[in-house]
């Protein structure tokens, strides 16, 4: 019996309008446009404003497009997944906010918490229903407002993340392409140096946690950073291992946009050339579990159908990981 897989169908993503430059936050914190382009690679990000609106408005934007580029009707699609951090309410989950708006009464849908390797954990999570035979249409959110829990007042978060996030269609295919592997790890001793302390049922919101800022990311950039290279390269080396790969057919490589230095690390490690790597930090900063979903969409012109892709990131939990699929268009 032939093998079902879950094949990307289409790709659609969405960033809002608002561009914040380096300009700009030299002038809300003591920063310059040489050291954030340099330590991190970003000249902006695009930040969501207005009052109310939370992950699932840029998220209904984004399954709509979904839906009307791939001629999809609301009532075929079986599971919404959306990895994010930043939903629009603790609870309910976004995916199910995000299905409301759109109109998709059909099956069912769920968030997945995996910060920054969300949309790996989410998109693994989406084939296994595919491959299974549970699911016949599955859409996979990587969505983050991160302005929502930054404080624009801390500079050593404030230059590097912006809002932002994309999604896939998954569809059974017979033949090689789609998912085909996943490393996925995660330990959580990370929590230490990444992560938003109150608003959970350990630290409830109190006037004590807005006065001591502990609604805000809080990270330890240099021990991540150690973490996060050591983490995307061991998965890489792993997946490509088990899987035959090489540097050589290999077409693209989609890291988790966090930092300019340690995509690069990571490229080397792996004897990727640049050319091979997707990259567009520059223009959006880190949109959390968006980054993937937003390079695949940017570069969709240029796969071709049987490219070998490797997608790998590193995020809160800690959480980390590399899939690697075959492209399916
Ligand atoms: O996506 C989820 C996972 N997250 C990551 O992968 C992020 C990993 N970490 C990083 O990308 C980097 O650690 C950061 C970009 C967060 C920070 O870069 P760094 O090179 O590790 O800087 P640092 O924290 O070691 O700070 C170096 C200096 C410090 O000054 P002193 O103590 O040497 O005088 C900071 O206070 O740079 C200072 N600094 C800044 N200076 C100007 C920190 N932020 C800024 C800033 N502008 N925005």
């Amino acid at each position: 019996m032939a093998t079902t897989r879950a094949a990307i169908t289409g790709i659609f993503a969405y960033v809002p309008e608002y561009r914040l430059t380096n300009k700009e936050l030299e002038t809300m914190v003591d920063t310059n446009d040489e050291w954030i382009r340099s330590r991190t690679g970003i000249e902006e990000r695009r930040i969501l404003k207005g009052v109310g609106k939370g992950a699932s408005e840029m998220g209904a934007k984004i399954v709509q497009g979904l839906l009307e580029k791939t001629n999809t009707k609301a009532e075929e699609i079986d599971l919404v997944i959306c990895a994010t951090v930043t939903g629009d309410m603790v609870f309910p989950d976004t995916a199910n906010i995000i299905r409301d708006k759109v109109g998709i009464k059909s099956g069912f849908g769920y968030d997945i918490n995996a910060a920054c390797s969300g949309f790996l954990y989410a998109y693994s999570t989406g084939a296994q229903f595919i491959a299974s035979g549970m699911c016949k249409k599955v859409i996979v959110i990587g969505l983050d407002k991160m302005s929502s829990i930054i404080d624009y007042e801390d500079r050593a978060t404030c230059v590097i993340f912006g809002d932002g996030g994309g999604a896939v269609l998954l569809e059974p295919t017979e033949e090689e392409n789609g998912f085909r592997d996943a490393v996925l790890r995660s330990d959580g001793m990370g929590r230490h140096y990444l992560h938003m302390k109150a608003g959970g049922s350990a630290y409830p919101a109190s006037a004590e946690t807005v006065a001591n800022k502990e609604h805000y990311v809080y990270q330890e950039g240099r021990t991540v950073f150690k973490h996060a290279v050591r983490g995307m390269n061991t998965s890489i080396r792993e997946v490509m291992q088990r899987n035959n790969l090489s540097a050589n057919n290999v077409a693209w490589v989609v890291p988790h946009q966090a930092n300019m230095r340690i995509i690069t690390a990571v490229a080397n490690a792996a004897d990727f050339p640049m050319e091979k790597v997707m990259v567009n930090i520059h223009k959006y900063g880190n949109t959390t579990a968006g980054t993937i979903p937003l390079c695949l969409w940017e570069w969709e012109d240029r796969l071709k159908k049987g490219d070998n892709i490797i997608l790998t990131a590193f995020g809160g939990g800690f959480t980390w990981g590399a899939v690697y699929l075959k492209w399916a268009y």
